[in-house]
């Protein structure tokens, strides 16, 4: 019975480890999204690790005005470099100042603020490592046993 306990507790922290995460973009849930703050790309997303599933969160709604302000907008290369928003690929912005983006394949993705707030240094661009994170399993020996439970587990969120 322990064993059985001991070994659903791992399960369970092992799932939670494999989790899909949501990046809080500029490392805060409030005012992450904001001009003059940081460079984004070198800065923010050089030190996180973006994997197939995960999703970016984008925080500007503190105070109110800023959503009417800024966006998200994902562009293409050429875009981004000319920060222009004229043929987005994707409009982000739901208007809330709260808006949530699924990075669903492994490649390069380009986010931009419309408005011109993109000159100033709001612009991101995130690299997509193409293993799930329940890929991960693999590294860690010890963790076998629950790698089926971690499989069935991670299917289950998708
Ligand atoms: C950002 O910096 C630019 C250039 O230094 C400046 O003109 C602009 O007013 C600043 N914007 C904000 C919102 O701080
Ligand atoms: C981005 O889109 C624009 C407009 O559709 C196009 O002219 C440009 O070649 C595209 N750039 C890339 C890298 O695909
Ligand atoms: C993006 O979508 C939001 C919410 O649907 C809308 O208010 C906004 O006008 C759109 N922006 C563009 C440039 O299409
Ligand atoms: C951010 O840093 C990257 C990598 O060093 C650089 O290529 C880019 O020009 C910088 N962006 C801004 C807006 O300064």
């Amino acid at each position: 019975m322990e064993s059985l306990t001991r070994r659903l507790m791992v399960t369970v922290l092992i799932a939670a480890l494999l989790m899909p995460l949501k990046h809080l973009v500029g490392g805060t849930e409030y005012n992450g999204w904001a001009p003059n703050k940081t460079n984004y790309t070198s800065d923010w997303a050089a030190h996180q690790q973006f994997h197939v599933g995960d999703w970016l969160y984008w925080g500007y709604d503190e105070p109110r005005i800023n959503r009417q302000l800024f966006s998200v907008f994902e562009v293409n290369k050429t875009d981004y470099d000319s920060c222009s928003t004229d043929h987005p690929l994707y409009n982000i912005s739901r208007g809330g100042g709260r808006d949530v983006f699924k990075l669903k394949q492994s490649r390069p993705y380009y986010f931009i603020s419309g408005g011109g707030f993109c000159w100033k240094g709001m612009k991101l661009t995130v690299f997509v490592d193409r293993h799930h994170r329940q890929k991960h399993c693999r590294l860690c020996p010890q963790l076998r046993p629950y790698l089926q439970v971690c499989l069935a587990y991670s299917e289950l969120l998708q």
